[in-house]
C-alpha cells in the first residue's frame, strides 16, 4: 500500500475532522492548541507534505521563502486568506485552498447578533445587570436604535453578504450594496447597487462589512468614509479588522457620529483594541463568526476534501493558486 501523505494540522480542529484526517493521512496534530511561531512553521515544513492551517498561522513572503519545498499544499481552514502571501506561495509552486460557502450562515448569524446588540445596547445592558447596578427604570432608559424598516448597506455582497441579506429580510430592511461589479438579479435580489462606497454610505443607517482583507481594502472605513454615514449610524464588521481604521472609528463613536458599532474582528488579534474596549457603545466578540459545531465540522471536511482531491491528482475545488 502506498504511504499516506504527511499532514500537519496546525490547531486543534473538531473531533470529526481530526478523526477523518487520521484515516487518510499520516497526521501531526496539536492537542494543546498552541500557536506556532514563524520559525516553528518553517521547521515543521521540513517534516510534512501538506499543511492544514488556520488564519492564526502567518505565511508571509519571508516565511514562505524559508519553508521547505517538501510542502506541496496549504489547505486552509478559513475562507479568508489574508494570512497567506498568495503570490509568494504561487511562485514557490505551493497550492493554496480555502473553505468558502460552509461558514456563510454562521458568520451571517454573528453579523445579525452584532447589529442587534450594538443597536439595542445589549453589551451595556448586560454589564449593568451583571454588576448589580440596575436600580431604576424609565421610558428614557437605555433607548437604542431600531433595525426594522431601516436602510442597510452591505459592503461586499459575496457569499456571507448574501447570507446576511437573506437573514435580515424579516426586519423589512431596504438593502443597498457595494461591490466592484453589480451581481445578477438572482443573486442580488432587490438589493440596490452602488458603484462606489462613497455613493452607498450616505444612504445607510446600518452598514455591514463583508469584503476580503486586501491591500486595497486596508482601512476601507477611514475618517472620510465614516463621515459620509448619516448621523447615528451603526457599523458592523465580521470580515477582518483591517477593514476599519480603528482610531477613526473610536473618534466617530466618541463624537456620536456613529450610534454604535458591533465588531467580531480587530487589527490586533487576539487581544482587540483596549481603547475601543473603553467605549460603552461598541459591542465586541473575539472573532467567533464561524465558531459553531456544525460549521467547524464543515470547514474541516471542506479542507480535507481539498487535500484529498490534490493527493488524488485532481483539481481541488477551492484552489486559489
Ligand atoms: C475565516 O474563515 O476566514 C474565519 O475568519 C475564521 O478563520
Amino acid at each position: 500500500m502506498a504511504e499516506k501523505p504527511t499532514l500537519w494540522i496546525t490547531r486543534k480542529l473538531s473531533e470529526a475532522t481530526e478523526t477523518r484526517a487520521a484515516q487518510d493521512y499520516d497526521v501531526q496534530l496539536n492537542p494543546e492548541d498552541r500557536v506556532f511561531s514563524a520559525d516553528e512553521i518553517i521547521a515543521k515544513s521540513h517534516e510534512v507534505d501538506a499543511i492544514l492551517p488556520c488564519h492564526s498561522e502567518i505565511f508571509s513572503a519571508d516565511v514562505v521563502a524559508r519553508m521547505s519545498d517538501r510542502v506541496k499544499i496549504i489547505a486552509n481552514h478559513s475562507v479568508g486568506v489574508d494570512h497567506c502571501d498568495l503570490a509568494a506561495l504561487k511562485a514557490k509552486g505551493v497550492v493554496v485552498t480555502n473553505t468558502p460557502d460552509v461558514l456563510s450562515d454562521a458568520t451571517a448569524e454573528i453579523a445579525l447578533l452584532l447589529m442587534l446588540a450594538a443597536a439595542r445596547r445589549a453589551g451595556e445592558g448586560d454589564r449593568l445587570v451583571r454588576a448589580g447596578l440596575w436600580d431604576s427604570w424609565s421610558p428614557a432608559f437605555m433607548v437604542g436604535t431600531q433595525m426594522t424598516g431601516k436602510r442597510l448597506g452591505i459592503v461586499g455582497l459575496g457569499r456571507v453578504g448574501r447570507a446576511f441579506a437573506k437573514l435580515v429580510q424579516g426586519f423589512g430592511m431596504e438593502i443597498h450594496y457595494y461591490n466592484r461589479k453589480p451581481l445578477p438579479q438572482e443573486q442580488a435580489g432587490d438589493a440596490v447597487y452602488h458603484a462606489t462606497i462613497e455613493d452607498l454610505l450616505p444612504q445607510c443607517q446600518f452598514v455591514s462589512l463583508h469584503c476580503p482583507a486586501t491591500p486595497e481594502t486596508f482601512n476601507l472605513m477611514n475618517k472620510e468614509r465614516l463621515a459620509l454615514l448619516p448621523d447615528g449610524a451603526v457599523l458592523v464588521n465580521t470580515a477582518r479588522g483591517t477593514l476599519i481604521d480603528e482610531s477613526a472609528l473610536i473618534d466617530a463613536l466618541r463624537s456620536g457620529k456613529l450610534a454604535a458599532a458591533g465588531l467580531d474582528v480587530f487589527h490586533t488579534e487576539p487581544g482587540g483594541n483596549p481603547e475601543l474596549a473603553k467605549l460603552d457603545n461598541v459591542f465586541m466578540l473575539p472573532h467567533i463568526g464561524s465558531a459553531t459545531r456544525e460549521t467547524r465540522d464543515a470547514m474541516g471536511f471542506r479542507a480535507l476534501d481539498n487535500l484529498d482531491a490534490f493527493f488524488a491528482g485532481q483539481e481541488p475545488r477551492d484552489r486559489l493558486v
